[in-house]
């Protein structure tokens, strides 16, 4: 049996991933690196923590004594490389934590990995990379146009995955992935702030017009595709995963319809945010073609469960919105107030 390192598992699609595959019982050891900012929670690893293979390891990713520890003790065959700092707004304000996490982080993990050779390093990285465009769709070979700091960032980690690979022939796989949503995704977000703010009876703050366009993947989708491609023997380079195209007013209306409130009641609009992407457009062809993977869930048809898995978790996301990590932020990020 086979061991398995994975960063960020404490997070929202991390946990998702962790509890998908200690079901499948095909890992000797499962290990969570995860340092525990304000978006990690162990709410969705409750099945998963008194896995006798699981282990939960409180470190920081740019640690690289404890990095290189891990990969000695446990000699991974497998990495799957989730850690990071994902919100946008608090990019503007926190670069440095940014650059930090999602650039070092990324290359001490790499770095212990070649020192040791694995068998296959999943990085995660974003369509976001890309940056916007109005008509067509990225396939994996355009050029990284970033336009904020986490895209940046994310970019930057994207780039020294890829030349860990050309340089050093390291198994790595890039994933650049549309917008997750699903169960236990932070309330920062807009598919769970939304939802969340409408069971608290408080507007949804929208940005500019609300015609920006994602590319949304429920997660159960995103997990799906990783784990496909940790089977598989035959991969190279980078891999998008797209979703369905949807603007936010969209997604927001679909959310509102379902919990029989009426749109424009709900939404305020606020300042878009500095250097806003209007519209992500990540091509799914090339996992399509060669791994036969498509994400294929229907944003309105899960919205239902999705909201129901809100309300029956309210104590989790209640304790969160309460915190001053998600007060201090949402006060700025509600009212447009970007730097
Ligand atoms: P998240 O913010 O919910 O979770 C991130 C996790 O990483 C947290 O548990 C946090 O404690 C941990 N972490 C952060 N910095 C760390 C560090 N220095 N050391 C150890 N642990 C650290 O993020 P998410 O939405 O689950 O995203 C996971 C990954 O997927 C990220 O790399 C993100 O860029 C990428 N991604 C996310 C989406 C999305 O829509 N959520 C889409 C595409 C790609
Ligand atoms: O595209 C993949 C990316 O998707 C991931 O790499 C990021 O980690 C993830 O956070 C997500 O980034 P976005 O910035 O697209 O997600 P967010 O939910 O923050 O915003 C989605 C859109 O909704 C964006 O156009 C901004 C808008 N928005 C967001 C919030 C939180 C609003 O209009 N109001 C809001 O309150």
């Amino acid at each position: 049996m086979k061991s398995i390192l994975i960063t960020g598992g404490c997070g929202f699609i991390g946990s998702n991933f962790l509890r998908s595959i200690v079901s499948v019982r095909k890992y000797s050891h499962i290990v969570n690196l995860d340092c525990l900012t304000y978006a990690a929670s162990f709410e969705n690893l409750r099945d998963v923590e008194n896995d006798s293979n699981y282990v939960h390891v409180k470190g920081d990713i740019c640690d690289k004594i404890l990095v290189n520890e891990l990969f000695k003790k446990y000699h991974f065959n497998h990495v799957v490389h989730l850690a990071a700092e994902s919100h946008v707004d608090r990019s503007v304000s926190n670069t440095t934590d940014f650059l930090s996490t999602n650039i070092l982080g990324t290359q001490v993990l790499l770095e212990a990995a070649r020192s040791v050779g694995v068998e296959k390093f999943i990085h995660i990285s974003t369509d976001e990379v890309y940056g916007s465009r109005s008509t067509g769709f990225f396939d994996e070979s355009d050029a990284l146009r970033p336009s904020n700091f986490y895209s940046a960032s994310k970019a930057a980690g994207d780039q020294i995955a890829h030349l860990y690979s050309t340089m050093y022939k390291m198994p790595i796989i890039v994933i650049r992935s549309g917008n997750c949503y699903g169960e236990f995704q932070y309330p920062e977000k807009l598919v769970p702030l939304a939802i969340t703010n409408i069971l608290l009876n408080q507007q949804i703050p929208l940005h500019g017009n609300g015609e920006h366009i994602r590319s949304w993947v429920h997660v159960s989708d995103f997990c799906r595709a990783v784990s496909i491609l940790l089977e598989s023997e035959n991969f190279d380079g980078v891999y998008n995963i797209s979703g369905q195209q949807l603007s936010n007013l969209e997604v927001v209306q679909t959310i509102c319809s379902e919990m029989g409130k009426s749109v424009s009641d709900i939404i305020r609009h606020v300042n878009d945010r500095p250097n806003a992407d209007h519209r992500y457009a990540p091509c799914g062809d090339r996992i399509l073609k060669n791994h036969n993977f498509k994400a294929d869930s229907d944003f309105a048809n899960t919205v239902p469960s999705l909201i129901k898995s809100y309300v029956r978790n309210e104590g989790w996301w209640k304790n969160i919105r309460q915190s001053s990590a998600f007060k201090e932020n949402y006060s700025k990020q509600a009212a447009g107030l970007w730097y």
